[in-house]
C-alpha cells in the first residue's frame, strides 16, 4: 500500500496515529539537525518532521523540489500552528521514507504566484496542473459538469454521442478538416457543433437530448475562445421559446447553487437585441451596473422604432458631430471633478487602434448645477444642460460623448461603458446577473468574408437552422435576397427580419445561445436559398437534414452553453485557458506537445495527397 492517508486529511484528532504518506516535495528546509519538508498531493500539504536521526539517511538520498516522496510515521501536534491550512496543527515525525521517483529541477515554482510566464508554464503545462491554483479551476469545472448532469438527468434529458468525423455544421468559422485515408482525396469536418445531429436526433423522437461536449472550429483566437472547446448541448421538442428560456435558466441557477452556493433568486432579466443595442450600444451588456447609453444621432434603418434626438446638437456648427452618423453619449456617475490629465488619458484611450475613435467629447455636471464642456465654444449652457437630461446625467456626473461611424461608435461606446465600469470598480467579481438577448437579427450581412464562403452576402447570424419570426416569413419569402448596393445593405428588407434567437448573458458575457428551429423543409430550402445556396449545394451540404424533414419531423428547439466559458466565468476569470486542463496558446499551438506538426511522407502516401504549401 502506497498510502494510509491523503496529504490534506489529518487532523488533532489523529495525533499518535501511524501514517504513511506519498506526495511531491513542495519545499526542504533544515533547521539546525531538524528537516522540515512539506509534501504535496492533490489533496493538500502536510508537514513532515526528519529528526537528526535521518540525517544520514537524507545524505545519502537527498530531497529536491518535485520529488515523489512516500513516509510512514506518526502524527505528532505542532509547536507552530499553520492556521492557514487545513492540516496546519498537525506534522508527521517520520520514521521511515523512501524516494519512489526523483525530479529534475522544475522550470518554475509550484505554487500560487509562480515565476513562471505563460509560454513557460504551457509548456511545462503538467507542472502548472499541479499548482493549486489551477487544480481549484479544474475542479470548479468538474462541479459544474456534475451539476449540469444532474440536473439535466432530473429533467428527463438523455446524453447521447454524435460523431465528431463528419461534414461542415455551419456556426460562423471556418472548418478543422481530416483526411479520409479509405475515401482518398475525400475530407471529413471536425464539428462545430453538433447542431444537425441534434436535431436528426428530435426527428427520431429523442425529444430531451444533451452532451457535454467538444467542439472545433478554426476561428481567431481571444480569451474567450479556443479552438476546440466545450459545449452544454441541449435540444427539445415540443416546445416554444419560453420552456426553453425556463428550463435553461434553471439549469444556470441549480449550477450557481451546486457550485458557489448561490441562491439565485432573481428573476432573469429579458432584452431584445434591439434595445440591447440601443441601451448598451452590445449584444451581450454587464448589467452589474446601470449605466446606458444616450442615442442623440443615428442612421434611421439601424434603429427604426425609435426618434432621433439630433435636434440636441444641430445648428452649433461643430463639424465633429455635424459630419457624424452616430453620435452617442454616456454619463458617468460621480465624476465631474475629472482633472484634465484625466480627461486627457481617457481621450487617448478612445484614440486607441483597438476603439479607433478620432476623440472625445466631455460635460462636466458640476455639483452646483453648472456645466462645463470640451465644447463650450460651440453649446450654450442652456444646450449642455439638455444633453445632460437626455443623457439622464445628475449633478456631479462626466458626460463622454463619442462621434463617428455607426458600428464604430457604437462599439466602442460599448467599450467605454466597461472601461469606466472597470476603473470604478462596478464590475464585481462575486456578483452574477443573468441576462437574456431575445429576437436576434436572422440575418448578418458579411460585407468580408468570415468563414471561407466569400464576402457580400448574408450569413446566418445564428446558424442556418434557425427560423425566423412568424410575422417575418412572409418578408423572406417575397424578397429576393439580392443587395444592389453594398453601402446600403441595411435598408434591405432582410436586414430587418428578426430570428426565434436568444443569447443567455452573464456579466458581459455570453455564456450560450440556441434557437427554435426551422423544422418544415420548403422553410428550411428557403433559408438555404437566402443564404446563396443553389439546389444543388443545399442536396450536397444538407441533404441528409431535408430529407430527414420529409418524415415527420417535430417543432423542437435547444441551445448551447460554452462550458468553458461559463466555468471561467464562475471561477472569477474571463481567460477560458485557466479552466482547460490543456489548451492551446493564441496561435492554437499546443506548445507541451508541439501540435500542430508535420506528418511522415509515409502518412501524405496513404492519403495520396501531395503537400504543395503556397
Ligand atoms: P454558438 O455558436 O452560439 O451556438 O455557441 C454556443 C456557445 O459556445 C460558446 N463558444 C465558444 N467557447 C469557447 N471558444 C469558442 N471558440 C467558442 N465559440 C462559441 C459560447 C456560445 O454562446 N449549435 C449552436 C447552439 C444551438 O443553436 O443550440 C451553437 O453552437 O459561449
Amino acid at each position: 500500500m502506497y498510502r494510509t492517508h491523503t496529504c490534506g486529511q489529518l487532523r488533532l484528532t489523529d495525533v499518535n496515529a501511524t501514517v504513511t504518506l506519498a506526495g511531491w516535495v513542495q519545499t526542504v528546509r533544515k533547521f539546525g539537525s531538524i528537516t522540515f519538508v512539506d509534501l504535496r498531493d492533490r489533496y493538500g500539504i502536510t508537514q513532515l518532521l526528519f529528526s537528526e536521526n535521518l540525517n544520514a539517511a537524507l545524505e545519502a538520498n537527498p530531497l529536491g523540489r518535485e520529488f515523489v516522496l512516500q513516509v510512514t510515521g506518526t502524527v505528532n501536534e505542532r509547536s507552530s500552528k499553520n492556521a492557514n491550512i487545513p492540516t496546519g496543527e498537525i506534522e508527521i515525525v517520520v520514521t521511515e521514507f523512501k524516494i519512489l521517483n526523483k525530479s529534475a529541477v522544475p522550470p518554475f515554482s509550484i505554487q500560487d504566484d509562480t515565476d513562471g510566464g505563460d509560454e513557460l508554464r504551457m509548456k511545462y503545462r503538467y507542472l502548472d496542473l499541479r499548482r493549486n491554483i489551477v487544480k481549484k479551476n479544474l475542479e470548479l469545472r468538474y462541479a459544474v459538469g456534475r451539476s449540469t448532469r444532474n440536473y439535466l438527468h432530473e429533467n428527463n434529458f438523455m446524453d447521447i454521442e454524435t460523431p465528431f468525423l463528419i461534414k461542415s455544421t455551419p456556426e460562423g468559422a471556418r472548418d478543422f478538416v481530416v483526411p479520409s485515408r479509405m475515401n482518398a482525396g475525400q475530407f471529413y469536418a471536425l464539428p462545430q457543433s453538433p447542431q444537425t445531429f441534434k436535431q436528426l436526433l428530435m426527428v427520431s423522437g429523442y425529444d430531451r437530448y444533451y452532451q457535454i461536449v467538444k467542439c472545433f472550429r478554426d476561428e481567431d483566437l481571444r480569451a474567450d475562445r479556443q479552438p476546440e472547446f466545450t459545449q452544454i448541448d441541449c435540444e427539445m421538442c415540443f416546445v416554444e421559446q419560453e420552456d426553453i428560456l425556463q428550463m435553461f435558466e434553471g439549469l444556470v441557477k441549480r449550477i450557481f447553487k451546486d457550485v458557489k452556493s448561490i441562491d439565485y433568486t432573481d428573476t432573469v432579466q429579458r432584452i431584445t437585441w434591439e434595445e440591447a443595442m440601443w441601451q448598451y450600444g452590445n449584444d451581450k451588456p454587464d448589467i452589474r451596473f446601470d449605466i446606458k447609453i444616450c442615442n442623440i444621432k443615428f442612421p434611421q434603418h439601424t434603429f427604426p422604432s425609435k426618434q432621433s434626438q439630433s435636434a440636441l446638437i444641430d445648428g452649433a456648427n461643430f463639424g465633429v458631430f455635424d459630419d457624424a452618423e452616430t453620435v452617442v453619449a454616456i454619463a458617468i456617475p460621480n465624476c465631474s471633478e475629472y482633472t484634465r490629465k484625466q480627461t486627457d488619458e481617457l481621450t487617448e484611450w478612445v484614440k486607441r487602434p483597438q476603439i479607433g475613435m478620432k476623440g472625445l467629447v466631455f460635460i462636466k455636471c458640476n455639483a452646483d448645477g453648472t456645466f462645463k464642456s470640451s465644447v463650450d465654444k460651440f453649446y450654450s449652457e442652456e444646450k449642455l444642460k439638455a444633453i445632460a437630461e437626455a443623457a439622464n446625467a445628475k449633478a456631479g456626473d462626466l458626460i463622454l460623448i463619442l462621434a463617428g461611424t455607426e458600428e464604430r461608435t457604437r462599439k466602442a461606446t460599448s467599450d467605454l461603458r466597461m472601461y469606466m465600469a472597470d476603473k470604478l470598480g462596478l464590475r464585481k467579481k462575486d456578483e452574477f446577473k443573468l441576462l437574456w438577448v431575445l429576437d436576434f437579427p436572422l440575418f448578418e450581412f458579411a460585407l468580408e468574408d468570415q468563414d471561407g464562403g466569400g464576402a457580400g452576402r448574408w450569413v446566418a447570424r445564428h446558424h442556418p437552422f434557425t427560423s425566423p419570426k412568424p410575422s417575418d416569413v412572409e418578408t423572406m419569402i417575397n424578397n429576393s435576397p439580392k443587395v444592389e448596393n453594398l453601402d446600403k445593405y441595411l435598408e434591405h428588407p432582410y436586414a430587418n427580419i428578426k430570428a426565434n434567437a436568444y443569447d443567455m448573458v452573464l456579466n458581459g458575457n455570453e455564456i450560450g445561445g440556441g434557437s427554435i428551429r426551422i423544422f418544415q423543409k420548403e422553410l428550411q430550402q428557403k433559408m438555404f436559398a437566402a443564404l446563396g445556396m443553389n439546389e444543388e449545394e443545399q442536396q450536397h451540404k444538407f441533404g441528409f437534414l431535408l430529407g430527414a424533414f420529409e418524415y415527420g419531423a417535430p417543432p423542437h428547439g435547444g441551445l448551447a452553453f460554452g462550458f468553458d466559458r461559463l466555468c471561467a466565468i464562475l471561477g472569477g476569470s474571463e481567460t477560458i485557458r485557466d479552466f482547460i486542463a490543456f489548451p492551446k496558446n493564441n496561435s492554437g499551438r499546443d506548445v507541451m506537445i508541439d501540435a500542430p506538426s508535420t506528418i511522415d511522407t509515409k502518412q501524405f502516401e496513404e492519403l495520396q495527397i501531395k503537400l504543395d504549401l503556397k
